[in-house]
C-alpha cells in the first residue's frame, strides 16, 4: 500500500507528562540499553538560510557532542551567509542538499519551480566567495560517523539525494539501498520516523501538545532489532503544519532519538525575506508551517 503524504498516520508517542515532570523512559518502554560508545548528536536539516530558526534550535537543545547537518543549508531564506558562518565552526558532519547543489551549479535551476529558482539565484549572488567555497566542499551523502557503526546520514535517500521518502515504496527502496540500522535523512521537511520491522513498514510522527511559544521534546526509544529512517524535520521551513523550527538529537548511550520543536521569531525572518526582495510566498509559508 502506498503511503501518500496525507496518509501519514499519527501515533501518540509522548503524552505531556505535566509541568516540571520528565518522561519516565523505562516505564514508557525504553529498555534501558547502555551502549559502549556514548555520543550525543545534534541533527539539523533544511536550515534554508533561516537564521532566527537556527538560533532557536541551538538555544533550545543545550549540550551535544557532535553536530550533524543533513543539507539544504541555504535557499529560501534571507540569511545564507550568517547561517553558514554560524554552522561552520561546529565542524562535525555535513551532507550536501539539492538547494546547496543548485546554488553551485546554474544548470540545476531548470528542475526548480520559479519561486525556489528565484531564491537559488538570489542566494548565489549573495554568498561571499568564502561561503561559496565552504558550500562547494560539503560532500554528497551518505556520510558516516566513525564512532557509530550502523548509522548513516543522507539528504534525500541513501541511493539518491533528490529522492523524497514519502511513500512505502520509497521507504523500502531506502532500506534496500542501505545496510545501516539508522538512516538519518531530510529533504521532505517533515519530522518523524519510518520503522522497518519483520518486513513491515510503519510511519511514525511525534505528537506534541503544540503550545505556541513553547519548545517541546518528544523522546523516541529505538529497538535493537528494528531499522529506522529518521527525519529531524526542517529547521528553517517546516512543512508538517507546525511552524516551529524542527530538529532532533540522538543519544547513543540510551539508543534514543528525541524530536524537538523550538519557537522562533517568525516575524523577523519574514521581514528579512520581504526586505531582500525574495518571493512573498517564501515569507508567508513560514507562519503556516507548509
Ligand atoms: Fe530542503
Amino acid at each position: 500500500m502506498a503511503i501518500s503524504h496525507s496518509d501519514f498516520r499519527l501515533f501518540l508517542l509522548c503524552p505531556d507528562p505535566g509541568p516540571g515532570k520528565r518522561y519516565n523512559l523505562r516505564a514508557a518502554g525504553n529498555r534501558g540499553l547502555v551502549r559502549e560508545l556514548k555520543v550525543r548528536l545534534l541533527i539539523l536539516s533544511d536550515i534554508h538560510s533561516n537564521l532566527e530558526a537556527l538560533e532557536a534550535c541551538l538555544h533550545t537543545v543545550g549540550g551535544w557532542d557532535q553536530f550533524v547537518n543533513l543539507g539544504d543549508t541555504v535557499g529560501y531564506g534571507a540569511d545564507p551567509n550568517a547561517v553558514i558562518e554560524r554552522v561552520r565552526p561546529y565542524g562535525g558532519l555535513s551532507v550536501r542538499g539539492n538547494h546547496d547543489r543548485a546554488v553551485l551549479d546554474p544548470k540545476e535551476i531548470e528542475t526548480f519551480n520559479p519561486i525556489a529558482a528565484a531564491a537559488v539565484q538570489w542566494t548565489r549572488n549573495s554568498l561571499t566567495p568564502e561561503n561559496l567555497a565552504w558550500l562547494s566542499e560539503v560532500p554528497v551523502g551518505p556520510v558516516y560517523e566513525p564512532a557509530l557503526a550502523d548509522t548513516q546520514f543522507v539528504h534525500g535517500s541513501p541511493g539518491n539525494e533528490d529522492e523524497y521518502i514519502l511513500s512505502e515504496f520509497s521507504a523500502r527502496t531506502a532500506f534496500a539501498d542501505s545496510r545501516a540500522q539508522l538512516i538519518f535523512f531530510g529533504h521532505t521537511h517533515i519530522q518523524g520516523a519510518v520503522e522497518y520491522k519483520e518486513k513491515n513498514i510503519q510511519v511514525i510522527h511525534p505528537s506534541y501538545a503544540f503550545k505556541p511559544g513553547s519548545a517541546e521534546r518528544c523522546d523516541f526509544p529505538l529497538e535493537d532489532e528494528t531499522r529506522y529512517l529518521l527525519n529531524p524535520g526542517s529547521v528553517g521551513q517546516p512543512r508538517d503544519g507546525d511552524w516551529r523550527a524542527a530538529f532532533a538529537t540522538y543519544d547513543s548511550a540510551k539508543h534514543q532519538v528525541s524530536f524537538w520543536r523550538a519557537p522562533y521569531d517568525v516575524d523577523l525572518a519574514q521581514q528579512k525575506i520581504i526586505g531582500a526582495g525574495l518571493p512573498y510566498r517564501l515569507a508567508s509559508r513560514l507562519r503556516e508551517g507548509r
